[in-house]
């Protein structure tokens, strides 16, 4: 019987992986040049980390985490983000002491039981950026730079930066009043989960899907319409620097984030491709959360990817595709076999990419490998070629044998030059034929 995967847990099939591992390596590579180092967190954790972070009033607590009792009374949870686990790391390892700016990123699969549908899984994969330690607009309009760099670096369609500020615990919590008042003259219009959270999360208000929420709410008051002094100018300099890198980006006054623990900066990006979920990312600042979770005072900003929607939602790229090889061998016989193993062998040493047909198979056959694999140059090895010691080489673009042309002692480096010459007198070839036809 047939054993099938769990609903909204996706395997990653060969040649998809090829963009993972592409966008995983530019993403790296950038964050290298914007200064981050990498974390590699548990993907458990105990499940009050989430509760006491993320709050026990959203989504994600309320009814997506996968938990469980570690059969010792302890409850654990998959982790459905990475931030709460990296504080939770920052201030288990006193990091505050050894680097009071920590400025870190991590890879890895998040867990939330939602439903699934296009660009919503269950296990998705994250990647995440975290600075702790400053506090400083300066710093937001950085992270903002880089969430902007990354989506060129990874070919995005058409991403757009959605930005608002939430205020402080100065100015929000007159905020929250003003919106409670608000949605309790609305409440019966409200769907069941805003006005059962309407005492202790009315934020939520603002990002509720169901029509007649938006409809009951369509000109509720926004928190950027009561920031405090601090606050607006702390946001007027994000904006600023982000005016003056050209970055483009959209006021969003009603975007509150999913999680609770966000104060000021918040954002997401959106981009082609994904239909309803359309959120390639987001992000914001949260500064009370490494004291919440026992560390010192320090604040926080960062933000996640999803890379199953980056990849629904980047351009195609050849460079994402995966590399063929330089040379495909192709022996016939047993003999041959054994000698192209042999070269094989030395030249992946040397640090070709070298795939090999079997020697029990036809040519007819090797040669229809060959050409799947896109491999420029296959070189034949028959009972004749053993004999001489060296390869026939077909350039496969150029349509063209060249009998016995590769020592099959070769050194990697002595290989590559033989088969450029091979290929550029192929090159000849066909321009000659090409002068005398014209
Ligand atoms: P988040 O908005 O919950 O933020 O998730 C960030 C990104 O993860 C989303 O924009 C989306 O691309 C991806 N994502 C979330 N849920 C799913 C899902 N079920 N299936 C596929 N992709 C998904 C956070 O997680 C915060 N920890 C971000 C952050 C870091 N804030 C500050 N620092």
């Amino acid at each position: 019987m047939k054993i099938a995967s769990v609903k909204g847990f996706h395997d990653v099939l060969p040649g998809e992986s090829a963009r993972w591992t592409w966008i995983e390596q530019r993403s790296r590579d950038l964050l290298g040049r914007y200064g981050y180092s990498e974390i590699r967190l548990p993907i458990v954790e105990r499940t009050e980390l989430f509760s006491r972070s993320i709050g026990d009033t959203t989504d994600i607590v309320e009814k997506e985490m996968y938990t469980f009792d570690d059969r010792d009374g302890s409850l654990l949870t998959l982790r459905p983000e990475g931030t709460a686990a990296l504080v939770r790391a920052y201030v288990e390892h006193a990091i505050a002491q050894r680097e009071p700016i920590s400025k870190l990123y991590y890879l890895g699969p998040m867990f939330r039981r939602e439903k699934p549908q296009k660009g919503r899984q269950r296990q998705f994969h994250q990647i995440g950026v975290e600075v702790i330690g400053r506090d400083d607009a300066a710093i937001d309009a950085e992270v903002l730079l880089l969430l902007h760099d990354l989506m060129g670096a990874l070919h995005i369609r058409q991403p757009r930066i959605e930005l608002n500020s939430l205020g402080c615990s100065n100015c929000r919590p007159a905020y929250r009043d003003v919106l409670r008042a608000y949605g309790e003259a609305r409440r019966a219009s409200l769907c069941e989960n805003c006005a059962r959270r309407l005492e202790r999360n009315p934020l939520r208000l603002l990002d509720c899907k169901v029509a007649t929420c938006r409809d009951a709410t369509a000109d509720a008051p926004v928190m950027l319409d009561h920031l405090d002094s601090a606050c607006k100018q702390h946001f007027d300099a994000v904006r600023a620097v982000l005016d003056r890198e050209t970055v483009p980006y959209a006021l969003s006054p009603r975007m509150v984030r999913g999680l609770d623990y966000y104060c000021r900066t918040a954002f997401e990006v959106v981009a082609e491709g994904l239909g309803s979920q359309n959120a390639v990312g987001g992000g914001g600042r949260y500064d009370g959360l490494v004291k919440e979770l026992g560390g010192p005072d320090a604040p926080g900003i960062g933000f996640a990817l999803g890379v199953e929607r980056l990849v629904l939602s980047m351009a195609d790229h050849p460079e994402a595709l995966p590399l063929p090889p330089d040379i495909f061998l192709a022996p016939l016989g047993s003999a041959a076999e054994a000698e192209t193993m042999h070269a094989a062998h030395r030249w992946r040493h040397d640090g070709l990419r070298v795939e090999m047909g079997s020697g029990g198979r036809s040519l007819k056959s090797q040669m229809r490998f060959a050409d799947k694999t896109a491999a420029p140059f296959v070189l034949i090895v028959g009972e004749d070629e053993v004999a001489a010691g060296a390869a026939t080489v077909r350039d496969m673009q150029a349509k063209k044998d060249f009998p016995k042309a590769v020592a099959l002692i070769a050194d990697g480096t002595a290989l590559r030059q033989a088969l450029a010459q091979l290929a550029a007198s192929g090159e000849e070839k066909k321009a000659e034929s090409g002068g005398a036809a014209s």
